[in-house]
C-alpha cells in the first residue's frame, strides 16, 4: 500500500497543521467487524466516549447502533446531541456530581455504574426527590492483573475504582431493597491496552465464580458489564488496522457462563477508534545537534499527550519524504523535555515543510488535547 492511498496528501497540503485526520471508511469497517464478531445473544457494545468525542466520529458510531459509555455530564450531553438514545447510555465514574446524576436521571439513561456506597446513597436520594427509579449496576474490583501500564491498570485492589468484594453484599442489599433504585447487575473493568486475551479469560472465571456464589444465595444479575480494554497494534497499524475482535468476543463466549436472558455489556473505546485517527503535523525545522538530528514539528504534547504521559510510542511516518532513511528525534515545540514523539526514528530524509503522520491517534488523542502554552486546540479533517 502506498502512502498516497492511505492519506490524501494533496488535500493535507492545503490544510493548516497540526490536525487530526479521521478515516471514516476505516471506522465503518471497524464498526462492521465489531457488529459481526459480537453477534451473540444478549451482547451489547457501549462505545467508551472518553476515547474520542469528535462529533463526526460519534455520529458514525451511534448510526451503527452502538450505545455510549459516558463518564461526565458533558459526555451524556454529547451522546444525546450525536444520536445516541438515552436508553443506550450508561454512566460511570468515581466522582459523579449531584448535577450530573440529576442530568442522567432526567434524561432517562439506562444505567449508573456505581463505584461506592456514598455514591449509591446520593443517587437514591436524588432519584427519590425526582420521583423516579435510578437503574444501577455496582462496579466490582475483580483483582485481575491486566499487565498494562500502571497508569491505566484499574482492576487491582485497592484503588479509587470500584467496590471491594467484601463490601458488595451490603451494597446489593441496599440496591435491591430501595424503592428508588432498580438493581441491574455488576460492572467490571480491568484496564486498557490489553493485547493478550488471558486477562479477559481470568475476568470471566472471576465472574463465573461470583455468579455461582450469589445465585446460590438467591441473588441474580440481569446485566454483566465487562468494561473495555481491548488493545491495538501501535507499531504496525497497517498490518492490523482492525483489532482482533473475533478472539476478544470469542473469549467471553467460550469462558463466561451467562444465565438465560442475561445481557452482557462491553465498553470498548480505544479498539473502536484508535486506528482510524492520525495526527498530521508539519516539520518546522530540522535541527542538527552534536550527535543527533531533531525533526521539530508543529504538533506537541498539547495535541497528543500519550507519549509524554504514558511513554507511549505511536508510529511516525514522513508522508512527503523521498530520500534515503536517516535517524531523527521527532519533537514538538513545547517548553518541556517530555515533548518528544519518538527518538531515533528511521525516516526518509526530512526537510523543512515535510508532512508527518503520527499514527493510531484516534483514541485518547484529540480528546486529551489542552491549550498548554496557549496553543490552539488541534483542528480535525475527515475523509470524504
Ligand atoms: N470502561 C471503563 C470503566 C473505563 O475506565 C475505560 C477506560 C473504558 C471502559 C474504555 O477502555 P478502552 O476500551 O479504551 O481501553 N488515556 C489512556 C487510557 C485511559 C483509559 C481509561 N478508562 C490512554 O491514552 O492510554
Amino acid at each position: 500500500m502506498t502512502t498516497d492511498q492511505r492519506f490524501p496528501v494533496a488535500r493535507f497540503n492545503s490544510e493548516p497543521t497540526p490536525f487530526y485526520y479521521y478515516d471514516l471508511a476505516l471506522l465503518d469497517r471497524t464498526l462492521e467487524e465489531i457488529r459481526n464478531a459480537s453477534a451473540y445473544p444478549g451482547y451489547h457494545v457501549h462505545y467508551a466516549m472518553k476515547a474520542n468525542a469528535n462529533p463526526a466520529v460519534l455520529s458514525r458510531i451511534s448510526a451503527a447502533g452502538f450505545g455510549a459509555d459516558t463518564v461526565s455530564g458533558g459526555e451524556i450531553e454529547a451522546a444525546l446531541r450525536n444520536g445516541f438514545p438515552a436508553s443506550g447510555i450508561v454512566f460511570a465514574g468515581v466522582g459523579k456530581t449531584d448535577a450530573e446524576i440529576e442530568l442522567g436521571l432526567r434524561a432517562g439513561i439506562s444505567c449508573f455504574n456505581v463505584e461506592s456506597a456514598a455514591e449509591l446513597e446520593v443517587i437514591e436520594q436524588i432519584a427519590r426527590r425526582l420521583g423516579v427509579k435510578a437503574p444501577v449496576a455496582l462496579r466490582v474490583n475483580p483483582e485481575v492483573d491486566a499487565h498494562t501500564h500502571h497508569y491505566i491498570t484499574t482492576g487491582l485492589a485497592e484503588n479509587k475504582f470500584g467496590i471491594a468484594m467484601t463490601m458488595l453484599p451490603a451494597m446489593i442489599e441496599k440496591a435491591t431493597s430501595s424503592d428508588s433504585l432498580t438493581f441491574r447487575g455488576l460492572h467490571f473493568h480491568i484496564g486498557s491496552q490489553i493485547t493478550d486475551q488471558a486477562p479477559f479469560g481470568l475476568l470471566c472465571d472471576r465472574i463465573n465464580a461470583l455468579q455461582d456464589e450469589y445465585n446460590a444465595r438467591g441473588i441474580h444479575f440481569d446485566t454483566i458489564n465487562v468494561g473495555g480494554g481491548l488493545g491495538i497494534d501501535y507499531e504496525n497499524p497497517d498490518s492490523h488496522p482492525v483489532p482482533d475482535f473475533r478472539s476478544y468476543f470469542d473469549t467471553f463466549h467460550r469462558r463466561l457462563r451467562l444465565r438465560p436472558g442475561q445481557q452482557l455489556h462491553f465498553e470498548l473505546g480505544r479498539a473502536v477508534v484508535a486506528q482510524c485517527g492520525s495526527l498530521i503535523t508539519r516539520v518546522i525545522y530540522v535541527k542538527d545537534g552534536v550527535a543527533r538530528k531533531f525533526a521539530i514539528v508543529d504538533a506537541g504534547m498539547s495535541d497528543l499527550i500519550r507519549p509524554a504521559l504514558y511513554e507511549a510510542h505511536h508510529k511516525i511516518e514522513n508522508l512527503t519524504g523521498h530520500g534515503p532513511e536517516e535517524k531523527y528525534d521527532v519533537v514538538g515545540p513545547i517548553c518541556e523535555s517530555s515533548d518528544v514523539f519518538g527518538t531515533d526514528e528511521l525516516l526518509p530524509r526530512v526537510e523543512r515543510g515535510d508532512l508527518f503522520a503520527i499514527r493510531s491517534a484516534g483514541a485518547y488523542g484529540e480528546v486529551m488535547a489542552s491549550r498548554y502554552n496557549l496553543r490552539r486546540l488541534p483542528a480535525t479533517v475527515v475523509s470524504q
